[in-house]
């Protein structure tokens, strides 16, 4: 059986990125709640065990626990944060508020040569982040490192094979921290470490057909990464059972909605495309407002989807390409929680559905993009850039007309097509149609056309961001093949504009 790492939580918000870390590692790593029964972990064969950080006093009435048994499992435990602080005082050591709280990186002085930090040097900069810290260290413990404010700011007690850090090792801020969990995994654990996404995908095709049964699936395709991962893998697991409803709004970049079903042509899926254009726009008729865009859009979409689940989906499994990031947007843990702000978001409460298939609830972006690689989805898919829910309703701005429509696809088309030809980067770019109007001339005549902006940006996270310097080349360029080939269009301009103050749509 595959070994793994239990992630206990008590409540700390980097849980996923310690597992996340562990497989990068190569150890299936899971995240449990504090709580977990020790006959269930024993069942999930760890080699080690991680307790989370928290934002809890050990102190408190109701601070988060676990099953004391965990200490006779007989495998190392590593506590992190609050974790540290509750293995302290569980074994009698002593937690009180620091003279000062530590936030940000922390020089932190490495005093042992504990096999936790091997390779490291006396001083590292590591994340704390903590007001709570231990000021005496359990008996049998021994401090392994210390801060200026810190006393213990590591401790272990190596015959229970306990070990424990007020510091975050998980997080990039900590510059050696991977190194730490790297030595905890592989020096300390002895894990095999051979653990990769294959056994994720393996793994996953065993629960869907033991979840599924001799049922099948209905699966609403958005054309973006995580829809079309989950269905990639889906059908992987119980082939010609799953069933995937596209809801063509019309809104999609030019030539997208072709590119989708050539690229689960070959896959054993069924793919139904409802064409609800017209519909859609009907719906938009004298909106201008991007907020009441999106509702409009958002009703639409979820009354389509939901005729298609009465006709298709009856007694079949609801799947969703739900990522770890949706759950902590949406501020829930809990499976039956419907991705929120995505296409299918806000479905009626009476569906015919007999439960819900969410194969990459537990994976980060680039995992998912690395497992539609493994699955053989084309790279085009796997790389696209973040869509809004509405698509290009939202990238129209004021009233969405077909001639406004047909305009910034085009526009937006050949801006694409520009900057992949020129080699240049930007991690999110697109063409804007604004409400603005402005005089131009072509040959002798005047143009009274729209204003287009372009906008192309550079980010890791989507949270903030900065314009991309793309060179004058490219946007005179750009510029020029938009204004001869879109005739409602007179000007264009490029946003230098970043997030913060902006925003990266236009709405
Ligand atoms: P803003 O405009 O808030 O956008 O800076 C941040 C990122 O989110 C994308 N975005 C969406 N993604 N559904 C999505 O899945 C949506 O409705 C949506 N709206 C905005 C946006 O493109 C940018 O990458």
């Amino acid at each position: 059986m595959q070994q793994s790492l239990i992630v206990l939580d008590f409540g700390g918000q980097y849980k996923e990125l310690i597992a996340r870390t562990a497989r990068e590692i190569g150890i299936l790593s899971l995240v449990k709640p504090a709580r977990t029964s020790v006959a269930e972990i024993r069942d999930l064969n760890p080699v080690g065990i991680i307790f989370t950080g928290g934002p809890h006093s050990v102190y408190e009435e109701g601070a988060p626990d676990c099953d004391s048994e965990i200490f006779s499992l007989g495998v190392p435990i590593m506590g992190i944060c609050y974790g540290m602080q509750y293995i302290a005082h569980r074994f009698g050591g002593k937690v009180a508020a620091g003279k000062v709280g530590e936030y940000g990186e922390t020089e932190v002085n490495i005093q042992s040569h504990s096999k936790l930090f091997e390779g490291l040097s006396d001083k590292e900069t590591m994340l704390m982040s903590h007001t709570d810290a231990v000021i005496k260290v359990p008996e049998g413990f021994v401090v392994t490192a210390t801060t200026s404010d810190c006393p213990a700011a590591a401790m272990e007690n190596k015959e229970k094979n306990i070990y424990a850090v007020q510091f975050h090792p998980e997080v990039k801020r900590s510059k050696q921290g991977v190194k730490v969990l790297e030595n905890f995994i592989k020096l300390i654990c002895r894990a095999k470490c051979d653990y990769s996404l294959d056994d994720y995908i393996q793994n996953q095709i065993k629960i869907i057909r033991d979840e599924v049964g001799d049922g099948k699936v209905l699966l609403g395709l958005s054309g973006g990464v995580d829809s079309s991962v989950a269905a990639a893998l889906i059908s992987r697991a119980i082939p010609d059972r799953l069933l995937c409803v596209y809801v063509d709004h019309g809104f999609m970049r030019k030539n997208e909605t072709e590119e989708i079903k050539s690229a689960f042509k070959d896959l054993p899926i069924k793919l139904v495309v409802i064409d609800a254009k017209d519909k859609f726009m009907k719906r938009l008729k004298g909106v201008t407002d991007p907020e009441k865009k999106r509702k409009a859009v958002g009703k639409e979409f979820i009354n389509t989807f939901a005729r298609a689940a009465k006709k298709y989906g009856k007694g079949a499994y609801l799947a969703q390409g739900t990522i770890y990031p949706d759950v902590i947007e949406s501020g829930a843990n809990n499976s039956a929680n419907i991705k929120s702000h995505h296409n299918v978001g806000g479905l009626p409460k009476n569906m015919p559905f007999k439960g819900l298939v969410e194969p990459l609830k537990g994976l980060f972006k680039d995992e998912v993009r690395k497992i539609g690689a493994m699955l053989g989805l084309p790279s085009n898919l796997i790389s696209r850039q973040p869509f809004p829910g509405p698509g290009l309703a939202i990238r129209v701005i004021g009233e969405v007309t077909e001639e406004k429509l047909t305009a910034l696809k085009e526009s937006d088309f050949i801006f694409r097509k520009t900057l992949a030809a020129s080699g240049e980067k930007a991690d999110q770019y697109f063409a804007v149609l604004t409400d603005s109007k402005s005089v131009g001339v072509i040959g002798d005549y005047r143009n009274y056309g729209y204003v287009l902006c372009l906008r192309a940006v550079i980010t890791d996270d989507f949270m903030t961001a900065e314009y991309a310097p793309l060179s004058y080349k490219l946007l005179d360029k750009t510029a020029a093949e938009i204004v001869n080939n879109v005739r409602c269009i007179s000007r264009v301009c490029y946003d230098v504009t970043g997030k913060p103050p902006a925003t990266i749509e236009w709405e």
